[in-house]
């Protein structure tokens, strides 16, 4: 059976997590991977109805996200996450608890939060900045960038198919998915990848 692995994506709201997890499960689908997609906003209606946004019902919210990732993972399928999860030690306890049975790769979706406000697809920035919604992220609550990220896409600069091709690259040699000849990547871009992940400490 082929390893399976959590891709956690992180990032303000409207940075384009569910967008590129859709994406990527399309991309992961075609080349005969199995995947499951655990949106926040729908982990919300179901698994995690009735928590809110303090700091301990984001983290219940995390922690459970990650409990049913790894049950994924750890059956071969790509679980790919997508929920702000905006704390740093939360992701990290998740990434540990992982631990050798599968592959964790963190997605960091980073769009500068004035183009999120301007852009406000759920017009929640501006009831946030209203004070109409109390502890929104970016706002009046707090997010913590990932320290080591295996990819950062920018959203607010570079189009979905450039994220979603550099994400499928990382999975790809980090060995995760199998790679498929002759795919249109930029040398560079996939040198950058590379780098990347060599800093990171993968690929020998
Ligand atoms: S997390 O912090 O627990 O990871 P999650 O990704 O599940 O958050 O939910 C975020 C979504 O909930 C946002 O995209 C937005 O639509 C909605 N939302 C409602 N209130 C808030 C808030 N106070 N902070 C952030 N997102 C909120």
């Amino acid at each position: 059976m082929k390893k399976g692995f959590i891709l956690w994506f992180t990032g303000l709201s409207g940075s384009g997590k569910s967008t590129l997890s859709k994406m990527v499960e399309e991309r992961l689908l075609e080349r005969g991977v199995k995947v499951e997609v655990l949106d926040g906003d729908e982990v919300r209606t179901n698994l995690s109805k009735g928590l809110g946004f303090s700091k301990e019902d984001r983290d219940t919210n995390i922690r459970r996200i990650g409990y049913v990732a790894k049950l994924l993972a750890r059956n071969g399928v790509c679980a790919i996450t997508a929920a702000i999860s905006p704390y740093q030690e939360i992701r990290d306890e998740v990434r540990r608890s992982v631990d050798g049975h599968a592959g964790f790769v963190e997605a960091y979706c980073e769009c500068p939060i004035e183009k999120l406000a301007a852009r406000d697809v759920k017009g929640l920035y501006k009831k946030a900045m209203a004070g109409e919604i109390k502890h929104f992220t970016g706002i009046d609550d707090p997010y913590e960038p990932p320290v080591d990220p295996e990819a950062i896409v920018h959203t607010g600069d570079e189009g979905p198919e450039q994220s979603c091709a550099r994400i499928i690259k990382t999975v790809e040699m980090l060995g995760l998915v199998p790679p498929v000849p002759g795919d249109d990547y930029g040398i560079d871009e996939e040198k950058a990848v590379a780098a990347r992940l060599r800093d990171l400490g993968y690929l020998g």
